[in-house]
């Protein structure tokens, strides 16, 4: 009876070693090529297009945000992929980092700069692409 007792225990903790050991390898910085890390990133973008673009552009980029109504330009829908698949990544990214004057666009799209890092940036470009027009750029 014993012997059996001690048996499971020892079975018992060497499955414990090996369950926190998994646990552990996945705290690991992930692989930026992986699955996981791109939705991580998609995530990301989501949040921020969330806090800073939904007040305007509304939550699915329709701009039909909040805000819009008292604008006079009115934003674009995003959401539209025949627009946004029109636009290049570098032009989205321009728009978002240096505002809407520096395409030539309203002043109401306001630059991110100074709220947003360039790799937050890219992830809102990202998150356009991915989760609001589900389209890619043409011709690149
Ligand atoms: C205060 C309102 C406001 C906020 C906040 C805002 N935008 Fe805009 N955005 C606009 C308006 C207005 C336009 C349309 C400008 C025009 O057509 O002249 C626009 C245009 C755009 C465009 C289209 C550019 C093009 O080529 O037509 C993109 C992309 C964009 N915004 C992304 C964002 C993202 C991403 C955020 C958040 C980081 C954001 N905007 C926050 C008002 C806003």
């Amino acid at each position: 009876m014993k012997t059996i007792q001690i048996v499971l225990t020892a079975a018992l903790f060497l499955a414990g070693g090996v369950t926190t050991a998994v646990a552990a390898n996945k705290t690991k910085e992930p692989d930026p090529t992986a699955q996981k890390a791109w939705s991580a990133d998609i995530f990301a973008g989501e949040g921020n297009f969330q806090s800073y673009c939904m007040g305007c552009h509304g939550v699915e980029g329709k701009g039909d945000g909040v805000l819009a109504e008292s604008l006079d330009i009115k934003p674009r829908n995003l959401s539209d992929a025949t627009f946004t698949s029109s636009k290049s990544d570098a032009h989205l990214f321009k728009v978002i980092k240096e505002g809407g004057v520096s395409v030539g666009l309203s002043e109401n799209m306001t630059p991110f700069n100074e709220i947003l890092s360039d790799q937050e940036i890219r992830k809102l470009v990202a998150y356009l692409r991915s989760g609001i027009c589900r389209c890619q750029a043409k011709g690149q």
